[in-house]
């Protein structure tokens, strides 16, 4: 009897991160796969899918304008707990931090049934930032009866609040996505891209963060108008989060600057490619944090805090934060000392080697006894 998992994403960033898993599981012969998504997100979530080429079995279809954190994990709960007694799986496997994960797990927990949780382990240690995935991962972790943890601090958070039994450490599935995506002489598809001149001294730049809308997220903007009026060659390029929180702000406070591309969300393939063209990278999301120092471009992040600390380490991430003066002294560091520069430019990947989705599959083999 094959063993039936059922995997739950609801956002991108999950999307990304779980489609080279459902591959690597609808591979062997062990296991049935399905795929339930519950679209917290629905435009940046399908074009996720659509990349990687995935179809969703079952679709909550929960996304609705003005969503709030309550309205999500309600509506994942009680449309879970359908799907899951309809389908009867073994193990639901979820992804990360996100509010989709957390209350698929505990909704999985409701009717008994075993969680795997992908990106385990993962710790800012303030509850308050990022809001509210800090808890999101703790509550999963704590539901969670396998923990696939992409690194050795992962692992070493996991013990340090006693969850040492049904852990794996085999990277980040993140990479075995950029693996596929990034290739030389790739030409985009959004055509949005395709008119922007990337022969010029380009940033990347993204910031979306719940806990940065408001006054963090100003702060920001100013340093990226700063830095345009000191550097007249300078461009960046910002594919803006749909979120209309972030929309009017973005373009409130960057939409008149020639030197700035307000862009529609890439899908993934053109998001990797881009990465791997400009010369650095400003942004306070997570899953950009592990992609950039993979193709060796720095990056200076948006945040107070990282969850994320092994880059840093390593040399290939710096913690800007969110105070417009040190975000300008740091770009201006990268734009100005080539030797800082090269520093930083390493490619740096401590999150595995791209094989992730093979050895979360065999660690799934030795759970069921199939090994
Ligand atoms: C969620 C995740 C966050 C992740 C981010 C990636 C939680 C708590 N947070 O935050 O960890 O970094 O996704 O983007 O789960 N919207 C659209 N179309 C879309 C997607 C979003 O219009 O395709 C709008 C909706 O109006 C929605 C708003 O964006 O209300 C915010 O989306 P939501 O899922 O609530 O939070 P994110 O900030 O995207
Ligand atoms: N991404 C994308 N298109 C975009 C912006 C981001 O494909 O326009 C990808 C990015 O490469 C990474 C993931 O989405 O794989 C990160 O998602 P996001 O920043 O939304 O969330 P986080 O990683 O912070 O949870």
């Amino acid at each position: 009897m094959k063993k039936k998992i059922i995997r739950v994403h609801g956002t991108r960033p999950e999307a990304i991160k779980m489609a080279p898993l459902v591959e690597a599981i609808r591979g062997d012969d062990a296991f049935e796969c399905i795929v339930c998504v519950t679209a917290q997100h629905r435009e940046m979530l399908d074009q996720a899918m659509d990349i990687f080429g995935l179809k969703a079995d079952y679709d909550l279809d929960l996304m609705r304008p003005g969503q709030t954190l309550t309205s999500i994990t309600a509506g994942v709960l009680e449309g879970m707990e359908t799907v899951l007694k309809q389908t009867e799986p073994d193990l639901v496997l979820v992804h990360g931090d996100t509010t989709t994960s957390f209350a698929a797990g505990l909704a999985a927990f409701y009717q008994r049934i075993p969680v795997g949780h992908v990106e385990a382990g993962l710790r800012s240690y303030d509850l308050l930032s990022p809001y509210p995935e800090e808890m999101n991962r703790c509550v999963t972790d704590r539901l969670a009866l396998l923990h696939f943890a992409p690194t050795a601090q992962n692992v070493a958070n996991l013990a340090a609040e006693g969850i040492t039994a049904g852990v794996y450490k085999t990277g980040n599935t993140v990479i075995d996505a950029l693996h596929r995506m990034v290739r030389p002489g790739y030409v985009f598809h959004s055509a949005q891209l395709r008119d922007i001149p990337l022969e010029k001294q380009t940033v990347l730049l993204t910031a979306h963060r719940r806990e940065n809308l408001g006054k963090g997220m100003r702060q920001i903007f100013a340093a990226v108008q700063q830095l345009c009026a000191a550097y007249p060659e300078l461009q960046f390029i910002y594919p803006v989060h749909p979120n209309p929180q972030v929309r009017q702000l973005a373009q409130q406070m960057l939409g008149g600057l020639p030197q700035v591309r307000l862009i529609d969300p890439l899908d993934v393939q053109d998001m990797h490619n881009l990465i791997s063209r400009v010369y650095f990278v400003m942004t306070d999301s997570g899953g950009l944090q592990e992609e950039a120092p993979a193709l060796g471009k720095p990056v200076l992040v948006l945040r107070t805090e990282t969850e994320r600390p092994e880059a840093v380490e390593m040399g290939t991430v710096r913690m800007a934060g969110i105070e417009t003066a040190q975000i300008v002294r740091l770009a201006r560091q990268l734009l100005e000392d080539p030797a800082e520069y090269d520093k930083m430019a390493n490619a740096v990947n401590p999150y595995g080697d791209g094989t992730a989705s093979a050895q979360i599959c065999a660690a799934l083999k030795e759970y069921f006894g199939l090994i």
